[in-house]
């Protein structure tokens, strides 16, 4: 019984979740729509980056806009544990015209280029202080100044890059197993489900005289429709 119940219980979450999931797509497409055309920061698609000490790592950011540029003014903040510090910025005026960019940290060095959509900078001789949060921000004035940024997290390491790529290994691995394991699992329950089918067919008279099989029946068939309804 008790098991039931819990199965009851998860399907529920499940369905609710799916609401929620719903309720954030049409969120997410909404803004998308309402985005259309205007500028976008990029840092790429990792929000973390790990750089050996004392090593100099590039800090990637593009933009693109649809409607085009006027006086896109753009600027590189480090978080430093709650207090900005502004790393560089400028304006560039048009597309295709190279910035003349201010740069108020003697370890930055700007590296972008117009034609590139590019406002990269690299950082020289990493310490452990610059570990921490890193935020390219820009504003076109082509659309009302509304601001955009995009930001990651530097974590400045030893030299542990090895370890940290068997890590990534191992737990790669890990998951891997996991999930052939489900799969087999699942393999396994189908043959066996199908096995026992095939044998319940002949034995039918003796499950429909076990007085506990109709509740099971039911629990079953709720599970099935519940299923069903997330994915319509
Ligand atoms: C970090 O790198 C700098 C420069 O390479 C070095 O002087 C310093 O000892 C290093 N710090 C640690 C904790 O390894
Ligand atoms: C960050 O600030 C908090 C409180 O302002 C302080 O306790 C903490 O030590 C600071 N951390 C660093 C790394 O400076
Ligand atoms: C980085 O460190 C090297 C060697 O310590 C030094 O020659 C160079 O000037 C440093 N670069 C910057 C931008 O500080
Ligand atoms: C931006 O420019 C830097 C330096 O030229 C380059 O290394 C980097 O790959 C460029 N990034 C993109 C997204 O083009
Ligand atoms: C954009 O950011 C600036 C500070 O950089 C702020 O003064 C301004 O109010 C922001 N504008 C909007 C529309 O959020």
């Amino acid at each position: 019984m008790a098991s039931v119940d819990s199965t009851g219980s998860r399907v529920s979450g499940r369905l609710r979740s799916g609401d929620i999931l719903h309720t954030g797509l049409v969120v997410a497409l909404l803004l998308g729509v309402w985005s259309v055309g205007g500028l976008e920061v990029s840092t790429g698609k990792v929000p973390h980056l790990f750089a050996i000490n004392g090593s100099t790592v590039l800090l990637p950011c593009t933009y693109a806009s649809c409607i085009g540029i006027k006086n896109l003014y753009f600027n590189w903040h480090y978080n430093n544990n709650g207090s900005m510090m502004k790393l560089c910025d400028a304006v560039i005026p048009i597309e295709g015209v190279e910035p003349k960019v201010s740069v108020f940290h003697e370890r930055v060095e700007f590296v972008g280029t117009s034609k590139g959509n590019n406002i990269s900078i690299l950082l020289y001789n990493i310490t452990y202080e610059d570990d921490g949060e890193y935020i390219c921000f820009a504003r076109n004035e082509k659309e009302k100044n509304r601001n955009h940024s995009a930001s990651y997290m530097l974590y400045v390491v030893d030299q542990m890059k090895e370890i940290d790529t068997t890590l990534t290994t191992i737990i790669v691995s890990v998951v891997g197993g996991v999930i052939g394991l489900s799969i087999l699992g699942m393999v396994i329950k189908a043959l066996v489900i199908n096995f026992l089918l095939k044998d319940d067919e002949k034995n039918k008279e003796c499950l429909v005289s076990s007085g506990n099989d109709n509740t099971e029946n039911g629990h079953s068939g709720a599970k099935a429709d519940n299923k069903g309804t997330p994915k319509a």
